[in-house]
């Protein structure tokens, strides 16, 4: 009898321990619970509004369900670099912001080092090979180091592909000065600032096997085959209702990076309602999207699946209506969806 007790009460503690602490109080578990018992980073990007006194829905979502965050803007070149003068660089947003992530629990994606929309007016008036790559050193050497262990992940060089035939590099990229290998010089300096930091190239439209994808494929093969540390890249995934995970041929084409020995994160993740049919129908839509890019996310042993924003209400494209929490922080069935996933793929 005393031994059958002791062995129930191992099977007891064995089930309290498999279970999280928010499934044995009966709670619904959040993404963050689920995400972070796969190991994986999952959350959002994070814009002014997290310090906002009129929403505080805004920081309770945030915390409640997001283990990693990422700035919306305050890391951008034109928010931390309006002058060339590092001692006049403009850290105060950003550091809120790692401040609050370091509180919560929170990883941080640096977001983001080189990219030509963000690029302030003074760089587009360097003209010269030397100055350029002097200016560009200069200002990755001091951000990465400001934030130092901070942040351990870098968007080190965004949307340098052009959405052009033939897709090589866009030909409005100010940096482009610094001469061919100014991506390889921005991951290097990235490196030489923070060792420790994985650092990924971002782009958009590159979620399926396509034009755009193959180039950035071409460009990251030969980055590794130069020894540039480059350790990931981000797949952006701004993306709409009509968009076909398996038609587009997106596993393939995230396990091709993979292969190469890459991380794998989805960057900006979000999905627009369009075309016609019920709100409910599009809702619905969006729901089985969102499930089936955390899936095969998962599938490929992806390390991040993060979104661009929280809520519906503050959205940079808020008319599509394209996050998981509507613009009253209501859990949308695209939340759904995602627990499902995280509750259940590879079970
Ligand atoms: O901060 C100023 C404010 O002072 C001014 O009053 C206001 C007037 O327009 O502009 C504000 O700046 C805006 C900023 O967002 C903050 O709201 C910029 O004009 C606007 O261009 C900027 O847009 C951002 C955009 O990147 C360009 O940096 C979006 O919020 C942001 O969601 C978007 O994010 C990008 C990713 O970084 C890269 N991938 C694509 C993604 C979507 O475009």
């Amino acid at each position: 009898m005393n031994h059958q007790k002791s062995r129930l009460g191992l099977a007891v503690l064995a089930l309290s321990l498999s279970v999280t602490p928010a499934l044995a109080s009966g709670q619904a578990p959040s993404l963050r619970t689920l995400a972070s018992a796969r190991g994986l980073l999952l959350g959002g990007a994070i814009s002014g509004e997290l310090f906002n006194a009129d929403n505080p829905d805004e920081a309770a979502t945030i915390n409640r369900e997001y283990n990693a965050v990422v700035a919306e803007n305050a890391m951008k070149m034109r928010a931390i670099a309006n002058s060339p003068d590092p001692d006049n660089y403009l850290f105060a947003t950003a550091d809120a912001m790692v401040a609050s992530a370091q509180k919560n629990g929170q990883t941080v994606r640096g977001h983001t080092l080189i990219w030509h929309d963000s690029a302030p007016a003074w760089v587009y008036e360097i003209q010269e090979k030397t100055a350029m790559r002097a200016a560009m050193t200069q200002y990755i050497t001091t951000v990465v180091k400001h934030f130092g262990n901070r942040i351990n992940i870098w968007d080190v060089v965004n949307e340098a592909i052009s959405d052009g035939p033939g897709n090589p590099l866009r030909n409005n990229n100010p940096f482009a000065v610094a001469g061919p290998d100014f991506i390889a010089l921005a991951f290097r300096m990235a490196h030489a600032a923070n060792p420790a930091a994985r650092l990924c190239y971002n782009d958009y439209s590159v979620e399926g096997l396509n034009g755009k994808s193959n180039a950035m494929y071409a460009l990251v093969k030969g980055l590794l085959a130069d020894g540039v540390p480059i350790h990931g890249v981000g797949f952006q995934s701004h993306l709409d209702t009509n968009f076909s995970v398996r038609d587009s041929g997106m596993q393939a084409n995230l396990q091709r990076f993979r292969d190469l020995g890459l991380d794998v994160q989805l960057t900006e993740v979000d999905v627009q309602m369009v075309g016609s049919g019920s709100e409910k129908e599009k809702l619905a839509r969006q729901a089985q999207v969102y499930g089936e890019l955390l899936s095969t996310c998962l599938a490929v042993k992806c390390s991040a699946f993060m979104m661009w924003g929280v809520s519906d209400l503050t959205s940079w494209r808020a008319g599509g209506k394209p996050l998981i929490f509507d613009g009253d922080y209501v859990k949308k069935p695209a939340y759904g969806a995602l627990i499902k996933v995280l509750q259940t793929a590879g079970k």
